[in-house]
């Protein structure tokens, strides 16, 4: 059976005390950081440097979700702040197998987001260049949206393209999972679970995280 990753996101956690926050999901298997431009997405976060100290504040991987315009400029500054994972939006991408390849020459896992109307046909070629794929289930810019399950098809045909071709790719689903919608995510092929607004707004966040876990698994 494939092995569950559960990536809470910080989004909806305190700005003001992300290293403590992060402190508070010790058992997640990575630590998702949404960054946000105005321009791809209508909100704002943060940037490379200050991903830069969170990467140094915790020993847990940093998987790094950039909604941002021109992540072919941008995305390998990411990786040079010490992200484990990078993620770009292929909607924004210019030359996205250029982009995936630079990630992984400078020492992170590769990874591609797909907004809720993208298709994944026509990347099936390009699945090999990636270490994930990234399908959001709700329109990226705000946590604690409700879960799109108009998404559920493409997590499936998803999971065939990527056993079709044999690859290891992971499949990581992000926005409104939680412990209503995970065991879906899950059964139609998802590995990879981001949850924000579940995991910080439940009162033990790293018990949420375990929930989470066996939901995923059951
Ligand atoms: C949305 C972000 C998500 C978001 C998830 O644009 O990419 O990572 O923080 O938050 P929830 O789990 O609350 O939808
Ligand atoms: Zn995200």
């Amino acid at each position: 059976s494939r092995h569950l990753q559960i990536t809470p996101s910080i989004l909806n956690a305190d700005f003001a005390a992300l290293g403590a926050e992060v402190a508070r999901i010790g058992s997640a298997d990575w630590v998702h950081v949404d960054v946000m431009d105005n321009h791809f997405v209508p909100n704002l976060t943060f940037g490379p440097t200050m991903v830069e100290a969170l990467a140094r504040s915790t020993r847990i991987p940093l998987d790094a979700h950039l909604m941002i315009e021109a992540p072919d400029r941008h995305a390998p500054a990411y990786v040079e702040a010490g992200c484990g994972s990078v993620t770009f939006h292929v909607e924004a991408a210019k030359a996205p197998v250029r982009l995936a390849r630079e990630i992984r020459a400078k020492g992170a896992r590769a990874s591609m987001a797909l907004k809720p109307a993208t298709p994944i046909e026509p990347y099936e070629d390009m699945l090999g260049e990636l270490d994930m794929v990234l399908l959001m289930t709700v329109e990226p810019g705000f946590g604690g949206q409700k879960f799109l399950d108009l998404v559920l098809p493409k997590i499936r045909r998803a999971r065939a393209l990527m056993d079709k071709h044999g690859v290891e790719t992971w499949l990581q689903v992000d926005g409104g999972v939680s412990l209503e919608t995970i065991e879906r995510c899950a059964e139609a092929g998802a590995d990879v679970f981001v949850a924000g607004s579940a995991v910080y707004s439940a009162d033990d966040p790293d018990a949420m995280v375990a929930a989470l876990r066996a939901k995923a698994a059951s």
